[in-house]
């Protein structure tokens, strides 16, 4: 792997998508979106996953879908630092600007041929890509055969960080407050939710899957050196002290939100995001949800967190989550 800088030079291509789905997003910029936020039809149950519009619209060709063992799938509840890991893996592989496809993603209207499920279909490995499906939605191949690597965020800060994303969304037409953010999940309506049986779908088969890396937004955050060196071992690559270091750069905070290719600025410039409202790299930070929350909407919170614990007890068994900074060399 070659030391280059990670300027983004490629302002074209998001870091989520590709440069052929950047071209209808262009198109999807001026088009209609059936169903906003909060409509009937705006969920789409799929093997226990709710899977909102218009991305339900890609399910038949995600099914068609066929891992093999090259291929590396990042999973994660949405806003629980996908692009975050996605970036490290990049740059592990590859280095140079991040292009990790999201496999489930649509637009209304958009042609087969565009769907990333069916782009990487044709391309040969190792693939990387993204997914925000449970476990029991995946393709039973990624299961069986890809490296999948699983990022889970505290509920609290994935609660406020998916507020900002969906205020500034424009076609969700989301204005909700953060109390009613949380509502969302307590009540099984959030896209890709139920948020507990998300993060516990996979952590219960943290024993029995050796391809599943299961890593924490928190634990990324706090030694991003140290979850580069585990990601590097576990997709077997060696990586010397001058790659780890140009990565560290690349994927720091600073970077990614100063990076067009990772702050996918041009989201704002299609008319797809408000980056006034929010840009889609806001803060980055453990503990945002202080700034939030009400203490009696962190009492609801807290008994909504212990009541889904308890309900998945055995598959969260070991698993603690992380809601603030700690001093790790202490
Ligand atoms: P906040 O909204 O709390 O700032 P995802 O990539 O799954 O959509 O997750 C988005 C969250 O990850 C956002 O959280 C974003 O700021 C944070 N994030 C993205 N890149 C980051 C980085 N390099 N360092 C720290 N946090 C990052």
């Amino acid at each position: 792997m070659a030391h280059t800088e990670f300027v983004g030079q490629s302002a074209e291509i998001p870091c989520t998508t590709t440069a052929t789905i950047n071209a209808a997003a262009t198109a999807a910029a001026t088009a209609a979106f059936k169903y906003k936020f909060g409509d009937e039809g705006y969920l789409l149950d799929y093997h226990g996953t709710k899977v909102c519009y218009p991305m339900y619209e890609s399910l038949p060709v995600v099914e068609r879908f066929q891992a093999n063992d090259k291929d590396i799938c990042i999973a994660s509840f949405p806003k629980s630092g996908t692009n975050l890991m996605a970036a490290i893996v990049w740059m592990i592989l590859h280095d140079g600007d991040p292009k990790v496809p999201h496999l489930e993603y649509a637009l209304p209207g958009m042609p087969p041929n565009m769907l990333p499920a069916n782009t990487l279909n044709k391309q040969a490995g190792p693939r990387v890509f993204y997914t925000h499906l449970g476990y029991n939605a995946l393709p039973e191949s990624i299961k069986t055969h890809a490296k999948v690597i699983y990022i889970a965020r505290n509920p609290k800060d994935v609660i406020v960080s998916t507020n900002y994303f969906f205020r500034a969304l424009k076609f969700k037409q989301f204005t909700g407050t953060v109390q009613e953010t949380f509502q969302s999940f307590m009540n099984n309506v959030c896209a890709f939710g139920p948020y507990f049986d998300h993060v516990a779908g996979y952590r219960r088969h943290v024993s029995d899957m050796a391809n599943l890396f299961f890593i924490t937004y928190e634990e990324m955050v706090q030694d991003v050196e140290n979850i580069i060196k585990r990601v590097a071992r576990f997709l077997g690559k060696e990586l010397d002290n001058m790659q780890i270091s140009n990565i560290m750069r690349c994927c720091s905070r600073e970077q990614m939100q100063n990076n067009h290719t990772t702050n996918l600025a041009h989201l704002h410039q299609l008319g797809l995001m408000d980056f006034n409202v929010s840009p889609f790299m806001r803060k980055g930070i453990i503990g945002d949800w202080k700034n939030h929350f009400s203490p009696e909407l962190n009492r609801q919170v807290d008994k909504w967190i212990e009541q889904e614990q308890q309900r998945l007890h055995n598959e969260l068994k070991g698993f603690h989550f992380q809601y603030e900074t700690y001093n790790i060399a202490a």
